[in-house]
């Protein structure tokens, strides 16, 4: 007999239905996978190394709160990052498995489900990093998806949700610079919304994995402006990663900054239900945050890429480099339809915009505003990026059927 589970009606993760769409097609040359996020520029060299060097500790459990110096380290980035004055780190600071695991815990230690506070929504920008929905379901909480489009310069606009659902909001997603398109929010934006979590009680979950892949100007962090407004420090929760600072997404590598008493919460959880780092993982991970080197270097490359990008594709309507990440969005009627073509007559693989999204209760133009487009990873190789570029370029010049002029 099947038993119920909350996420039987949760649609699959953006990539086994991509696989779906894919699978059976064969395409008519060599393949250039741009549809996935994950680095493929080198890391530092010492990461080998250190971990070759001493492997010793992996006959112990791990430290679920980390080792005191991989603590420390990540401290000093953090303060030196956000520019925070005494960060009393061993009360401020979890040791994540990644920034996908933090979030995903942390909001289910943290949603505040008792009855008195009516809380049962969880906001979330759309599209949205795939997450923060499954964290929400599990945490029994509704998610409610605001649209991040053009007109919002693609951050939720949090002045469009209705009292009502602020009023029961119990943790507001907001991932800056975006996935996919690479906005950034800036000061005005995140001091709006620390007074708005602090008039309505929510939590802000603020995703900024990205934040260290900019091309020009260093995205500024919630926590920043939080500690200079004297704002509450329990309300606000920051995520961030080596995954993609580093090249590293398989360290695992992640930390999140918190209140004081909110820290107390979730080291008494982790305690029960953590996977911490495994300790060569925690060594190595702590001189990678102390290296700003390696992480200059990535941005460089990066900005090489971008400007390629911009050379190519300027002239193709809407089209607009990214403040920050690693993705660039192509704006394209049917977007499943150009992913499937695309790759049958090309080989090149994206992600369809629509598999990043949400459409419960929206309408077919709010739809097609929050959805219509494809989203390209530069993280390949140059050559082989400028090739997949090309073959993108020609594609959408031999069929204007998918050339769409405004979204
Ligand atoms: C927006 C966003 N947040 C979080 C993550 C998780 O990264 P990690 O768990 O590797 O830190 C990703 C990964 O692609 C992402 O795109």
């Amino acid at each position: 007999m099947q038993m119920y589970s909350p996420f039987s009606e949760m649609p699959d993760y953006a990539f086994p239905r991509l696989r779906k769409l894919l699978d059976e097609i064969k395409p008519s040359s060599e393949t250039i996978d741009m549809s996935i996020g994950e680095p493929k520029h080198t890391y530092p060299p010492f990461v080998n190394k250190i971990i070759n060097s001493d492997l010793s500790g992996l006959n112990r459990y791990p430290l679920n709160n980390g080792t005191e110096s991989l603590i420390k380290s990540i401290a000093s980035w953090a303060s030196t990052r956000y520019e925070l004055n005494n960060l009393e780190y061993h009360n401020r600071l979890i040791i994540l498995n990644g920034s996908r695991e933090g979030i995903f815990n942390s909001t289910l230690s943290l949603f505040p489900r008792d009855k008195a506070s009516k809380k049962k929504y969880v906001i979330i920008p759309n599209p949205f990093y795939q997450c923060y929905l499954a964290a929400s379901i599990a945490a029994n909480a509704q998610p409610i998806f605001v649209s991040a489009c053009k007109d919002t310069n693609y951050l939720p606009d949090f002045d469009a949700i209705p009292k009502n659902i602020l009023e029961k909001a119990g943790i507001f997603f907001i991932c800056s610079p975006s996935n996919p398109h690479g906005s950034t929010a800036n000061f005005d934006y995140w001091r709006n919304l620390i007074h708005l979590s602090e008039r309505y009680n929510f939590r802000i979950f603020s995703d900024e994995c990205y934040s260290e892949i900019y091309r020009h100007i260093k995205p500024l962090g919630v926590i920043s402006v939080a500690e200079k407004m004297g704002a509450d420090l329990e309300k606000i929760s920051v995520f961030q990663s080596l995954s993609k600072r580093s090249n590293l997404p398989g360290i695992r590598s992640g930390f999140s900054i918190n209140g004081k008493f909110t820290t107390q919460i979730l080291k008494k959880v982790r305690a029960y239900g953590g996977a911490p780092l495994a300790t060569p993982f925690q060594n190595v991970s702590e001189k990678i945050w102390l290296d700003e080197e390696h992480v200059e270097l990535n941005r460089l490359e990066y900005n090489k890429k971008f400007k390629l990008a911009e050379s190519m594709f300027k002239d193709y309507h809407n089209f607009k480099i990214p403040e920050a990440g690693f993705f660039i969005c192509l704006a394209v009627d049917n977007p499943v339809s150009f992913t499937k073509e695309l790759w049958q007559n090309t080989g090149v693989k994206v992600l369809p915009g629509p598999y990043l999204c949400n459409f419960n209760n929206l309408s077919v133009s709010e739809s097609q505003k929050v959805s219509s487009f494809v989203r390209i990873a530069l993280v390949e190789k140059e050559n082989k990026l400028k090739d997949g570029l090309n073959k993108i370029k020609n594609f959408l010049a031999k069929n204007p059927k998918f050339v769409l002029e405004d979204c």
